[in-house]
């Protein structure tokens, strides 16, 4: 068997990474959420130079790009791989409302792509690698052996981030969530800089009227003709 690199992107709360993380843990590969990298690099800027809906300061963001501390360390409990940003583990903090509010203008910024493309490309250098994103099969691994492109309807996308959010305890609407993910789906495809579109050899995936154990079985098959 060789080893592939296998690039999953797609919109908002498609279930990437629920099956990205499944698929990693099945064939024995590194699983990479790229999307938590995005987050963090938020959560820093909120942090430190107080991004939010009223205030946002390119020119600081760039100043304290530089600085930016993070690291996906092993959950021993859960198996999978947390971040960390300066030392704590803010993997629950990212997935936050008001991260997932600001993430997409923090994500388009050129400088904040290319730093978090290299790492990636790091991370990824020696295959064996599941990593989901939005520009991975277009921009970080253009040379990937498979590419999956998961779309589903923005009502099923939409009612299982509100699930997730709910079932962690977050207060929120299924309208706010709803409007988030639009919202995102929007600044993601029309931004300048790598946006969200489907690669040319990507394969198009819609799991809206598919349970988990469907969508794997199914990716799983497809990854099989590739090794
Ligand atoms: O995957 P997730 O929904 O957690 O990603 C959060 C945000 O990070 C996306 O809405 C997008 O703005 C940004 N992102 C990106 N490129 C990636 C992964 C995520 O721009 N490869």
């Amino acid at each position: 068997e060789k080893k592939i690199t296998i690039a999953i992107d797609g919109h908002s709360s498609t279930g990437k990474s629920t099956v990205a993380k499944r698929l990693a843990k099945e064939l024995g590969y590194v699983y990479v959420d790229t999307g938590a990298m995005y987050r963090a690099v938020t959560l820093y800027m909120m942090r430190k130079v107080f991004v939010s809906k009223d205030n946002f300061n390119k020119e600081a963001i760039l100043r304290h790009l530089p600085f930016v501390d993070l690291e996906f360390k092993l959950n021993e409990e859960t198996g999978n791989a947390d971040m960390y940003m300066e030392g704590e583990n803010v993997e629950n903090e990212i997935r936050y409302m008001e991260v997932s509010e600001q993430v997409s203008r923090v994500s388009a910024i050129p400088e904040v792509r290319k730093k978090l493309v290299e790492e990636q490309q790091e991370m990824g250098k020696e295959k064996g690698v599941v990593m989901d994103g939005r520009d991975i099969g277009t921009v970080v691994f253009p040379d990937a052996e498979l590419k999956i492109f998961m779309t589903a309807s923005t009502e099923k996308r939409a009612q299982r981030r509100y699930d997730e959010l709910k079932e962690r305890g977050e207060d929120v609407s299924y309208e706010e969530v709803e409007k988030n993910v639009k919202k995102r789906d929007y600044l993601d495809s029309t931004r300048e800089d790598s946006p969200l579109v489907k690669a040319e050899d990507a394969i198009e995936f819609d799991n809206s009227n598919m349970d988990l154990e469907e969508q794997f079985d199914k990716i799983l098959k497809i990854v099989k003709d590739k090794i």
